[in-house]
């Protein structure tokens, strides 16, 4: 389902962004960011941030692992390699 119009992004892309761990997008911007885009009128941030939130919590796992797609440059990658405590 596309979840954003203006980029047409669909909630699997943003499902793609999200693995747990410290490397994970933890912001609708970072999500954007992590998949090549930026918001344009902001009307899906509310249904990426639920997306997310959903995502993580069925993961059973704290918001932050490296984005299994690898695009996400913001996250340092002594952050990602950091084992949870
Ligand atoms: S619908 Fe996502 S930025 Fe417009």
């Amino acid at each position: 389902m596309i979840v954003c119009s203006c980029n047409v992004l669909s909630d699997g892309d943003v499902k793609a962004c999200l693995t747990p761990g410290p490397g994970c997008p933890r912001t609708p911007a970072q999500v954007y960011r992590c998949l090549g885009c930026s918001p344009n009128c902001g009307r899906c941030v509310r249904t990426i941030r639920a997306i997310m939130d959903k995502a993580l919590a069925d993961a059973g796992a704290e918001p932050a692992a490296a984005c299994q797609r690898g695009c996400c440059p913001t996250i340092p990658a002594e952050a990602a390699a950091k084992p949870a405590a």
